[in-house]
């Protein structure tokens, strides 16, 4: 186990032996990181505990400060005090260890101030300078951007006119004479930009301030262990890439379910629909991951290079048949885990004739010579029966026939990768029922991330506030990425927009709360010869 001399005193962490004789982990340079949103939801249920659990871990340099922004005044031990019951909450690794937190707290301050006041990010900057001279950090920093989406611009302009945020030197240049001159990144929360032209507005707004290798746009389902094992699974094993195009791949399901409604957000939700909140960053990453080439190497460019050509080769949906490529529901009430839940339009902040979509269902295509011909199914929605997140692959069916009766069908193979819960990777195939007949019944070989490592997955915002800290930017996205997937997205937005423009616009349908959606849902496949997959 590497040993920092620095790192506050915590009980020895199990080692895992299964990384026994694997490379050590690199430690990110000292830095301190700025939450701006530090009273918000997202800072106490998941960066807070994330930074603990990373300390935990060893995984943080020992010289390392946080600094909480918001508006409300609050002195620095009352933000500890929120942030300690906030990681005794939702920190991965539970109950906190009293004297790692003591250690920990001692480098969490609070500054208040508002994004729109160019004064507060002036006084920001000589709070960091004395945190950063009295621990002897050199000025390496990182911006969180927690806030409302309507604050990302203000806040980097703002960070731009206080000079908290310079750019790097251009590539190529020639290397500074002594220490590399300190790093300013910015990681932004989603959803960046609302449809094409926003995002696009947003892009041209902060490049005015930073540079594209400062930017990290989040999206926290690339952190999670399983997206990233779709690499490692494609391109490590010799025998998968191989069956992976449409020579023998059938169709592809991509399912992105919750149980939940839409809990709190009801306002955020309104503006959004599952279509901007879950399809065009999550989903789309997902399938870009799934159907990208392999790239020439595992660095940010070469990666992100390949996963733009899968978003651009998306075939737009076509207007004359969109009903049988997009479906959008809403819940209503209905039933979760046993107890009656109240429908979407009775959630908070939620307008009572609202026609934002809680669950939507579609149909793609991506024009490549390996996916030319294969439907791509994706659906996502709130108040499912089940939360699970899973791709399957469903494979051709074997051409010839040798055992069964004529007209009789034997399944065909799923490969189907689990990302959430119950994290792994089954294999369905057919094999002959013991006996003397010649009869065949589905089996399933599996893998469990749980069994085989014996450790839980870190949490995706653990690993992606380390790779930020490491200046890895291969698994946020980049500005063209952003940009493509908003470019196929919006056009359904914009049909949206249309239908309910016309007179005859019709009702949104609804499904009721713990159903998998409503019936056009199903029909989408049936009428391809092909159904849902039960996850
Ligand atoms: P919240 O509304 O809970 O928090 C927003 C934060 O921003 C609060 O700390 C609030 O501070 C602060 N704030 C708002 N306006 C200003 C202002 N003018 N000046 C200073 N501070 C201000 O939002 P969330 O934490 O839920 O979300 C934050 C971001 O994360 C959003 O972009 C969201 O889309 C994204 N996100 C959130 C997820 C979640 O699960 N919560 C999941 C995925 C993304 P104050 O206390 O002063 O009002
Ligand atoms: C967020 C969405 O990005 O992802 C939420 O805004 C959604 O609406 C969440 O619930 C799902 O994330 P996870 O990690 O729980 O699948």
């Amino acid at each position: 186990m590497r040993e920092d001399p620095a790192a506050p005193s915590s009980p020895p962490v199990m080692p895992n032996p299964l990384r026994e004789g694997l490379a050590e982990e690199r430690l990110p340079e000292p830095a301190v990181m700025v939450i701006f949103g530090a009273s918000g939801d997202l800072a106490h249920r998941k960066l807070l505990p994330a930074l603990y659990s990373l300390t935990r871990d060893r995984l943080l340099p020992g010289r390392f400060a946080i600094v909480g922004f918001a508006r409300k005044a609050i002195s620095d031990d009352a933000f500890r005090e929120e942030m300690r019951a906030a990681c005794a909450e939702f920190a991965r690794r539970r109950p906190l260890d009293p004297d790692l937190w003591s250690a920990f707290a001692r480098n969490i301050f609070y500054q208040q101030g508002e994004y729109e006041d160019p004064a507060a990010f002036f006084a920001l900057k000589d709070r960091l300078a004395d945190i950063e001279r009295t621990l002897g950090l050199h000025g390496n920093r990182v911006f969180y951007l927690a806030t409302p989406p309507s604050s990302f611009a203000s806040v980097i302009r703002s960070l731009g006119q206080a000079e908290l945020a310079p750019k790097p030197p251009p590539p190529g240049a020639p290397k500074p004479v002594g220490a590399p001159p300190p790093f300013a990144r910015v990681i932004i929360e989603k959803p960046f930009g609302h449809d094409l032209e926003s995002a696009r507005a947003l892009n041209l707004d902060i490049h005015e301030t930073l540079d594209e290798r400062q930017i990290y746009r989040i999206d926290h389902y690339l952190g999670k262990e399983t997206v990233q094992n779709l690499l490692v699974f494609r391109f490590a094993n010799g025998i998968f890439e191989p069956v992976w195009n449409n020579r023998f791949v059938d169709h592809v399901q991509i399912t992105g379910a919750e149980t939940v409604g839409v809990e709190a957000r009801g306002g955020y939700f309104e503006q959004a629909g599952s279509l901007r909140d879950m399809v065009q960053n999550h989903l789309l990453q997902v399938l870009s991951l799934f159907a990208m080439e392999p790239p020439i190497a595992f660095d940010p460019d070469a990666v992100r290079d390949e996963k733009l050509k899968v978003l651009k080769a998306l075939r737009f949906i076509p207007a004359s048949d969109f009903e049988q490529y997009v479906v959008r529901a809403q819940y209503a009430t209905g039933s979760s885990a046993g107890q009656a839940v109240r429908g979407y339009r009775q959630e908070p902040n939620v307008s009572a004739t609202s026609t934002t979509e809680t669950f939507v269902a579609l149909k793609l295509f991506i024009d490549s010579w390996r996916w030319a011909g294969v439907p791509f199914y994706l659906r996502s929605g709130k108040r499912l029966p089940k939360r699970v997140t899973e791709i399957a692959v469903h494979f051709k069916e074997a051409p010839h026939l040798l055992f069964g009766r004529r007209g009789e069908s034997i399944k065909p193979n799923v490969l189907a990768i689990r990302i959430q819960p119950d994290e792994g990777i089954a294999l369905n195939f057919g094999s002959k029922l013991p006996g003397p007949a010649m009869e065949i019944a589905p089996v399933s070989m599996e893998f469990r991330y749980g069994s085989s490592f014996g450790v839980e997955p870190p949490e995706a915002y653990e690993r992606l506030i380390l790779d930020c800290l490491l200046g890895d930017t291969t698994l946020f996205t980049r500005a063209d990425e952003v940009e493509a997937s908003w470019a196929w997205v919006s056009r359904i937005h914009r049909r949206w927009a249309e239908d309910a423009a016309r007179q005859d616009g019709g009702e949104l349908p609804t499904y009721a709360a713990g159903s998998w959606g409503p019936p056009a849902a199903d029909k989408l496949m049936t009428a391809d010869g092909r159904a849902w997959r039960l996850p």
